[in-house]
């Protein structure tokens, strides 16, 4: 079989061979560089489609031998090569969020639609920091798909004469699009900083849900110069307790410089009342910056059935949004959502290395520079999706997640801990024995966890929880979180059947 290497060689046969002419892609090589892609590919995505969470619960030879650094290749290695390490030490060793017995998070990356969007972009090399020379179609792409996402959410879309009418950008996370938001805070709340700096040292408070909130919005807090002012607001059912929220604000309610609500919190994924949030703050002073992070929630905007779950979230000042979680498209993607475009132009960035262009995108996204094209990911899998195939997403994740829910609440050895509104249910396994032993309860379940991810078969996702039910400390539950499509009702039904018999076990043994 004739190599890319040796092709290479033949084609500079009569002058001085330069070694890695070879290994950049070329007329000479493209047809045996496609075979190449085409077997990984398939290979990659036959994994992709298998049922266990990992091929081998062993750690891939590769990173595992903490003694051995693996050596950096002398003079190269040849694709065949490298593909056969790849295939025998780093692939059996992914986890694989698209199993269907992966039930920890949403974000399984298998939308079809998505994974050719996200493989072109790679292909396409675009880069979203300038329009006309470095991404022309591009930044058309990302403006389309912002303003998808600002109707889903009830934003008002305006006409385009600049990006600065999109108000909206496409950011590489949901951390990087709070702290955006935070930074839109900040100047709101210290007019001018961005030029002045912080010269006012009074205290900038950042309102957030007591211990459902992600981590983002308090290091954002820390990362932008405004120090570790948090006004943490108990909750009820894992939402803001209306009540308490009105008197933390009131009692600081000139140095409030933010109010965060989830529109799906990290854990429990409970929709805030919205509209509830956004009366206490307003009737109290009408310029604190509120933020909803509906990393998560936003996609309820696409099911008819559930959209008024969100009700309200279009009178919020700035929105985050992971389509990487909610549409199942390949790592990375996020936006930041604003209610008013001009509110953008507070934190631009001016350089002259990024062209002042009315569609040069990078004068409006801080903290980023040379972008690749992750909105070609969304567009692709939006259109393949539709409107109603995003609807019928939410609502089959819904669908399962209650389905979950009544299968705990119908099992003696097991205690359900929220009642989902969207797609997480949260549960501890708690046998009637231990029922009144809240350590052991935590131990268990933290035993339990500690097995399923070394056995490597199943997953579901475990943290900390204000115990809301069992009014005591913390709970360490476990987590499903419906996003998969592929989990089907026999999965559940098996994944309870093997928690139960893992947790007698663990159990047995804690008690030893
Ligand atoms: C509610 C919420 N906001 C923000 C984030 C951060 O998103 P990312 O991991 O994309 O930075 C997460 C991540 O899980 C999240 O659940």
């Amino acid at each position: 079989m004739s190599t890319i290497e040796n092709q290479g060689l033949m084609r500079h046969s009569d002058k001085t061979v330069l070694s890695i002419d070879n290994k950049y892609l070329s007329e000479a090589n493209l047809d045996t560089f496609i075979d190449i892609l085409g077997r990984t590919i398939t290979n990659t995505l036959r994994f992709r489609i298998e049922t266990d969470c990992v091929r081998s619960a062993e750690v891939g030879a590769l990173v595992s031998d903490k003694n051995t650094t693996q050596s950096l290749s002398e003079d190269g290695m040849s694709l065949e090569e490298l593909i056969q390490l790849y295939e025998r030490s780093i692939l059996p060793a992914c986890i694989n969020f698209g199993s269907p017995k992966f039930m920890g998070f949403p974000d399984t990356g298998t939308q079809l639609g998505g994974i050719l969007g996200a493989i072109l972009a790679d292909l396409l090399q675009q880069n979203l920091i300038n329009g006309q020379i470095c991404s022309p179609s591009a930044t058309q792409v990302e403006l389309t798909v912002l303003q998808w996402f600002r109707s889903l959410v009830g934003y008002e879309v305006f006409p385009l004469a600049s990006v600065w009418d999109v108000g909206a950008i496409v950011t590489h996370g949901g951390t990087l699009s709070n702290t955006i938001a935070m930074m839109l805070a900040r100047e709101n709340h210290f007019p001018g900083s961005m030029q002045l700096g912080l010269r006012k040292m009074k205290p900038a408070y950042l309102v957030v849900p007591r211990g459902i909130g992600h981590y983002s919005v308090k290091s954002a807090q820390m990362w932008l110069g405004c120090g570790s002012h948090l006004l943490e607001v108990p909750t009820q059912n894992y939402r803001y307790d209306l009540d308490s929220l009105k008197e933390t604000i009131l009692a600081h309610a000139q140095d409030v410089m933010a109010v965060v609500a989830y529109a799906g919190d990290s854990r429990t994924m409970t929709i805030d009342n919205l509209c509830g949030v956004r009366d206490v703050v307003r009737s109290i002073r009408n310029n604190i910056w509120l933020h909803a992070d509906a990393c998560h929630g936003h996609l309820l905007g696409a099911s008819k059935k559930h959209e008024s779950m969100i009700d309200g979230i279009s009178s919020f000042d700035s929105i985050s949004i992971d389509p990487h979680k909610s549409i199942d498209i390949p790592y990375t993607a996020s936006a930041l959502l604003v209610r008013d475009p001009s509110t953008l132009k507070k934190i631009s960035t001016y350089s002259d290395l990024i062209m002042q262009q009315d569609f040069s995108i990078g004068q409006m996204t801080p903290m980023i520079g040379s972008k690749s094209w992750m909105s070609l990911k969304i567009w692709f899998a939006m259109q393949n999706l539709g409107r109603k195939g995003m609807g019928e997403l939410v609502e089959t994740r819904i669908d399962n997640a209650r389905l979950f829910a009544d299968l705990i609440r119908d099992h003696p050895d097991f205690s359900l801990l929220n009642k989902p509104d969207y797609h997480s249910v949260i549960f501890v396994y708690r046998p009637e024995k231990i029922k009144c032993d809240q350590r052991l309860v935590n131990e268990v379940n933290s035993a339990i966890y500690r097995e399923m991810v070394k056995e490597g078969q199943w997953y579901l996702h475990s943290f900390t929880l204000p115990a809301d039910d069992l009014r005591q400390g913390l709970v360490r539950p476990l987590r499903y979180m419906s996003g998969n499509i592929r989990v089907n009702e026999t999965k559940l039904i098996e994944i309870l059947d093997y928690i139960d018999q893992l947790g007698a076990r663990c159990l047995g043994d804690l008690v030893l």
